[in-house]
């Protein structure tokens, strides 16, 4: 998908990501949230109750919009930094308590 989001600086050192099982190759150290946009990927999770798409709004960790599962914990990808092999889902349903 086409997100009209771009890299400002490319040109760093490339490593695999993958997002719901899809390789990407993203810029290490760059902003997580930043890099899958700029890949294309949309929506980062869907809402618990009615399915509703989301994806990163504030960019600064109050939203939770960017919401994501990498390596099977629930974190926010504007609070993480791109690093090789990292495994993303979306987030789905309820957070367990
Ligand atoms: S975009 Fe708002 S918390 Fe990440």
């Amino acid at each position: 998908m086409k997100t009209g989001f771009r890299e400002l600086a490319p040109g760093g050192a490339k490593v695999t990501v993958r997002f719901e099982g899809r390789a990407l190759a993203l810029t290490e150290g760059d902003n997580l949230a930043a890099a899958l946009l700029a890949a294309g990927v949309m929506p980062f999770r869907r809402t618990p109750v009615s399915g509703a798409p989301r994806a990163p709004f504030c960019m600064m960790g109050a939203c939770f919009d960017c919401l994501v599962v990498i390596d099977g914990v629930s974190r926010q990808a504007c609070m993480t930094e791109v690093s090789a092999g990292l495994e993303i889902t979306m987030a789905k349903g309820a957070r367990d308590a």
